[in-house]
């Protein structure tokens, strides 16, 4: 089945085709094309996603982005024949305004080309992206994508979704059937990442900025506090520790700023991975899986392998290239769906859960 999906829940115009094949227990991906057209220069003057403004570039761009597609960029431009059997779009969650504008394209779309239209959750999207194929042997550091073979291995796996949006861990027993164990009660991962970047005077979006400042910083030269690590639940909590950051800066306004944001990923990073590991050793879990664009951190990535390999269970991270938004994992998640019978209305969600 060949997917044609597109996704803008947020600020990248996404559009990918892929090639999907397989059983529900070996689901199996090809990618033909995966394009990625992003607003953050757009948004960066405002320190943030504008929503009525997405919504703008969304629609501007969407028949732009298609144009290109059917001149398949992965085949150097060559014309060819698209043909998809399904088209899929991103209903939710998201920003509304920044949904509509990718479903209303996807309707007309899917009329044109007289094919079916799929709605699809984005956080699916991030929770199956491991399942596509890595571009190189080396993808850095540490972690693998699932292989068909080795479904059977590695549930239960204890997922750990780090984004924008959302900071959420789940309890996955295959690849149709998970539980969530706690989830963030106020800001997520990576808008703690961006909210910090802003008061550090780093521009939109601010997880990048702070991972490549933080390189060059001491991560254990300010201690702050790493909220609801002790508490016996699996639920997190970020904005105390932003307040914190708020704080420091206040009354040390000569901080350093690289150990400040090597200081405050550091205590991020203690958390996701020592509630992770807590959930590991309750759940018996045999891996842990890593997704979501906060998932590109790489030190996040580097410690969570690194707990893992102590734990003796497996890391699954997707491919680099997979962890912030993209059209792919919205192909792959719309394959499930199908396998799975499920569908959604096909209207913006903005808070949809998992
Ligand atoms: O999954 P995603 O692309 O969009 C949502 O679904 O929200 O995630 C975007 C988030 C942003 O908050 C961004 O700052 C964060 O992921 N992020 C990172 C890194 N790259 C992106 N956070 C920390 N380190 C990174 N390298
Ligand atoms: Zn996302």
């Amino acid at each position: 089945m060949k997917i044609l999906a597109i996704e803008t829940s947020c600020d990248e115009t996404a559009v990918a085709v892929l090639e999907a094949s397989g059983g529900i227990k070996k689901p199996k991906f090809k990618i033909l094309e995966n394009i990625i057209s992003s607003q953050i220069k757009i948004h960066q003057p405002f320190g943030g996603v504008v929503p009525s403004l997405a919504k703008r570039e969304h629609t501007k761009n969407l028949p732009l982005i298609y144009k290109k597609l059917l001149r398949s960029p992965a085949k150097g431009g060559k014309s060819y024949n698209l043909k998809p059997n399904l088209v899929a779009v991103t209903v939710g969650p998201g920003l509304e305004p920044a949904l509509w504008a990718g479903i209303e394209f996807a309707k007309a779309l899917s009329a044109k080309l007289k094919k079916p239209l799929i709605g699809v959750n984005h956080l699916e999207g991030h929770l199956y992206s491991s399942l596509l194929p890595s571009k190189s042997s080396k993808n850095p550091p540490d972690g693998r994508q699932i292989k068909a073979k080795s479904l059977k291995i590695i549930f239960p796996t204890i997922v750990l979704l780090v984004s924008g949006g959302h900071t959420v861990l789940l309890k996955m027993d295959s690849l149709t059937k998970w539980k969530t164990l706690g989830e963030t009660r106020d800001d997520a991962a990576g808008e703690a990442f961006d909210k910090v970047a802003r008061l550090l005077k780093l521009p939109y979006p601010g997880g990048p900025e702070i991972e490549k400042l933080a390189k060059i910083g001491n991560p254990m030269a300010i201690d702050f506090p790493r909220p609801m690590l002790k508490d016996k639940n699996y639920d997190f909590s970020f904005s105390g520790l932003k307040t914190s950051v708020l704080y420091h800066l206040r009354d040390n306004p000569k901080e350093n700023t690289a150990d400040m944001a090597a200081s405050f990923q550091q205590s991020v990073i203690d958390v996701l991975v020592g509630k992770t590991m807590r959930a590991v050793d309750n759940f018996n879990a045999k891996s842990v899986m890593l997704c979501g664009g906060v998932a590109a951190n790489k030190t996040l990535r580097k410690s969570l392998a690194g707990a893992s390999k102590k734990y003796r269970v497996g890391f699954i991270v997707p491919d680099m290239r997979f962890n912030t938004d993209n059209a792919t994992m919205i192909a792959a998640a719309a394959y499930m769906s199908v396998l799975r019978k499920k569908k959604l209305p096909l209207k913006a969600n903005g808070n949809l859960g998992i």
